[in-house]
């Protein structure tokens, strides 16, 4: 059986797609069978960021319409042979089902994979109850901002679970944690009611995810940090990425002083 992570926020905008992409293709690479899927209907661009938008010939609908099988519907990764992508839906769609559709979708699924990540709408509504029933574990994603904090604090609260949900800080900048301009990882840990799995720097190469297929080089930040991230999922640590060491000593110093004034 899988385990079956739902990756979920308060605040849209947070990182949840680009997490599920690239988390996806870190645990791939160590060689788990990773099953990705899209379940923000309303705003899906998981496709986009894995550039097999063009290569989708069933989507959700098509499934649930029985039109197909929930395993011809996949997609394989242009990147992961272990990496997999179950399409949403091609273009807007109203959504006429429920947990109760895609969980026997999942279900059929996840005996061929180690793990299902599963992207979830922001907000407390409809999209996102509808996600949580398809989970057992969850990942609240939230960035150093009060108000990404303060929602995800709703979400948490929202997520009656038996299991404490983890938390993934993304967007985090050492430099400005240090100078005390953004609430530091610490402030953060300690006003949410949810276990730590990762800091995820703020990255320029983000915006070039777009053109690699979600995938990032192994010696940039955020895929050292990403690496930490897979590696407590599979060995029940929490190892955190700390992104303030790059900023402090001489030469930290004198690198944050010039970050400050770009
Ligand atoms: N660690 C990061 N560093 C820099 N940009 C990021 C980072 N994480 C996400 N982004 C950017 O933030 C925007 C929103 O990310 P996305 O994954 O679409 O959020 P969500 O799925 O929560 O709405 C995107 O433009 C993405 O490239
Ligand atoms: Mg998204």
């Amino acid at each position: 059986m899988a385990r079956k992570f739902v990756i979920t926020s308060g605040k849209g905008g947070v990182g949840k797609t680009t997490i599920v992409a690239s988390l996806g293709l870190t645990l791939a690479r160590l060689g788990y069978k990773t099953l990705l899927i899209d379940m923000d209907f309303g705003l899906n661009n998981l496709d986009v960021l894995m550039n097999i938008e063009n290569k989708i010939v069933y989507d959700i609908i098509d499934v649930i319409e029985g039109k197909c099988s929930p395993k011809q519907a996949l997609i394989q990764d242009l990147i992961e042979n272990n990496l997999y992508i179950f399409p949403s839906t091609h273009g807007f769609c109203r959504v006429k089902f429920g947990s109760r559709e895609l969980l026997a979708i999942i279900s059929s699924l996840e005996k061929y994979f180690d793990f299902v990540l599963i992207d979830s709408p922001a907000g407390i509504d409809g999209g996102f109850r509808r996600a949580i029933g398809c989970g057992d574990e969850y990942i609240v994603v939230t960035t150093p901002h009060l108000s990404a904090i303060r929602d995800a604090d709703k979400i948490i609260t929202n997520l009656i679970s038996e299991k404490k949900p983890y938390l993934i800080i993304n967007r985090a900048r050492g430099d400005l944690m240090l100078d005390s301009k953004m609430l530091n990882v610490k402030t953060i840990i300690n006003s949410l009611n949810a276990e730590i799995i990762g800091v995820i720097p703020e990255d320029d190469n983000v915006s070039l995810q777009l053109l690699t297929g979600g995938a990032f080089d192994e010696n940039t930040a955020i895929q050292k940090s990403l690496n930490m991230i897979a590696h407590n999922i599979i060995s029940g640590e929490n190892k955190i990425f700390d992104c303030t060491k790059k900023y402090r000593g001489f030469l930290g110093t004198i690198r944050k002083n010039l970050k400050s004034r770009l």
